[in-house]
């Protein structure tokens, strides 16, 4: 497509311009030859009237040698072409009468004055010689006066051939002066048609160069927006296994957990025996079968958790102060026993937040417990437990002073089954179940190291009640 459009562009402009140049050629072409056929049939009349002088002269000096040869020889052939010129001469001098130009015009008009005053001696001359007083005939042809309207006539004569020839000249003239033009706007003409053509060519260069950059950017979004589906489809799969898997694994844990209920039941009743019957070696076996069912119950717990939509809590109007002091009450006496210095930091005062109590107070516990892990091996430990207002909700925090999460593990601690605690100790499912429950209230949970402590932040949105807010469960 961007090929086609690049090539058709060019040849459009081309096909465009030789058209308009065979146009102006043509135009030129018609204009140029109607001016030539112009001049050209000026200068031929022009031409043959330049033999008219010889003409006029000739007959009028044959016009009076055939009356000079009638008078003296009486011989009526001289009489016959007398007449025949006559008739010539007036034909021509007619001629010229009929002439466009206004001298010609005028020339004929006097030359024909002149000549009908000799032709009108020369006939009275013949008219006398017929009678036969031949003198007196050939004196007139003779008279002062004949000789008189013989130089005017010649003077006309040699006067329109004297013009004849200056205008054949201003023709000839003209007609270069009209090459020359001619010349100059062809070639300005080209010129311009090839300035045009240039300019045309910058243009498309134009066009040719934003098209193909329009094409490389169609291709580059293209191919994001092939990425990007590519990645939502994997993400989808994803979920979709997810999901059944989550599936798989809360049906196993519910299987499970029958049986369990029953091992953790003998594992008990094994441990009875071995204090009534006093056998260490049978007490150490109990021991380690009540841990591993309990370890046991609390991995196909937290497999359910996880698989749970959540929404069948009810939420709550809970005042944070109230919520806080019911979660302390449950961790005192392990922060008396561990000797951890506690701390309860309430920002948020008299401030009621709707929420899944259980749930909220599940994922503060995860916290409360990752961080009493986190501070077993400090000296002085201390875990601050609190709560602020922040824009648009409420954020519970637990701090404690142990060491923190590694750089190398900081994005995986959300993960279901990631754990760095040792094994029998941690199932890893304590913050990937939190982040879940705090998602279902479109919450947050971060986690930061600030100031030597260990930061987990929960953001609970004020308005997660309220109407356009709600779960898409509930909704
Ligand atoms: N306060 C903390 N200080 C340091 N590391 C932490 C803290 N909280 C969590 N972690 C790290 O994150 C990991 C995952 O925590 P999570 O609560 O999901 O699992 P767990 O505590 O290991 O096991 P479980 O909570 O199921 O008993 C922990 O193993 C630990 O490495
Ligand atoms: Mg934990």
């Amino acid at each position: 497509m961007g090929k086609l459009a690049e090539n058709r562009y060019p040849s459009v402009a081309f096909t465009l311009v030789l058209f308009a140049t065979l146009m102006v050629l043509l135009c030129m072409n018609i204009a140029i030859s109607r001016v030539e056929k112009s001049n050209q049939q000026t200068l031929s009349f022009l031409t043959g009237l330049a033999d008219v002088k010889g003409d006029i002269l000739f007959l009028d000096a044959a016009l009076t040698d055939r009356a000079v040869r009638f008078v003296l020889t009486r011989d009526s052939y001289y009489d016959k072409k007398f007449r025949d010129g006559a008739r010539q001469l007036d034909d021509v001098l007619n001629n010229l009468r009929k002439s466009e130009i206004s001298l010609i015009r005028r020339s004929a008009i006097s030359i024909a004055e002149s000549n009908r005053k000799m032709v009108e001696f020369e006939e009275r001359a013949i008219a006398l010689a017929k009678k036969g007083r031949q003198v007196e005939a050939y004196k007139i042809l003779q008279s002062e006066q004949y000789r008189i309207f013989k130089s005017e006539y010649s003077v006309g004569a040699n006067g329109l051939a004297t013009f004849i020839e200056s205008e054949i000249k201003t023709t000839i003239d003209e007609s270069s002066k009209k090459g020359n033009w001619r010349t100059l706007v062809v070639t300005f003409v080209m010129l311009a048609l090839v300035a045009v053509w240039a300019w045309f060519l910058s243009i498309f260069d134009v066009w040719k160069r934003r098209i193909e950059g329009l094409n490389q950017e169609l291709d580059k979004r293209v191919e994001e927006r092939t990425k990007e589906l590519d990645e939502e489809r994997q993400l989808r799969l994803m979920n979709a296994k997810l999901a059944a898997v989550g599936e798989l694994a809360a049906n196993i844990a519910h299987e499970v957990n029958n049986p369990l209920q029953i091992i953790s039941l003998r594992a008990q009743q094994v441990l009875d025996i071995a204090e009534e019957t006093a056998d260490g070696g049978l007490k150490s076996l109990g021991d380690s079968l009540v841990k591993t069912t309990k370890r046991l119950g609390k991995i196909t717990n937290g497999l359910r958790s996880l698989s749970r939509d959540g929404t069948s809590e009810s939420i709550t109007n809970v005042a944070v102060e109230k919520f806080l002091v019911d979660i302390i009450e449950v961790f005192e006496p392990r922060f008396v026993s561990q000797e951890i210095h506690f701390e309860k930091v309430n920002r948020a005062g008299e401030k009621t937040v709707y929420l899944r109590p259980t749930q909220i107070s599940q994922v503060l516990m995860n916290l409360i417990n990752n961080a009493i892990d986190a501070v077993a091996r400090v000296k002085s430990k201390e875990i601050i437990l609190g709560a602020d207002i922040v824009p648009g909700g409420v954020e519970f925090f637990v701090l404690d002073n142990g060491s923190g999460v590694s750089s190398e593990n900081e994005s995986r601690i959300m993960e279901p089954f990631f754990t760095t605690k040792p094994f029998g100790e941690g199932t890893g499912l304590g913050l990937s179940i939190s982040k879940d429950l705090v998602d279902n209230h479109r919450g947050k949970i971060t986690y930061a190291r600030k100031n030597d402590m260990t930061e987990f932040r929960v953001f609970l949105p004020q308005n997660f009640k309220s109407k356009g807010y709600r779960l898409h469960a509930e909704v």
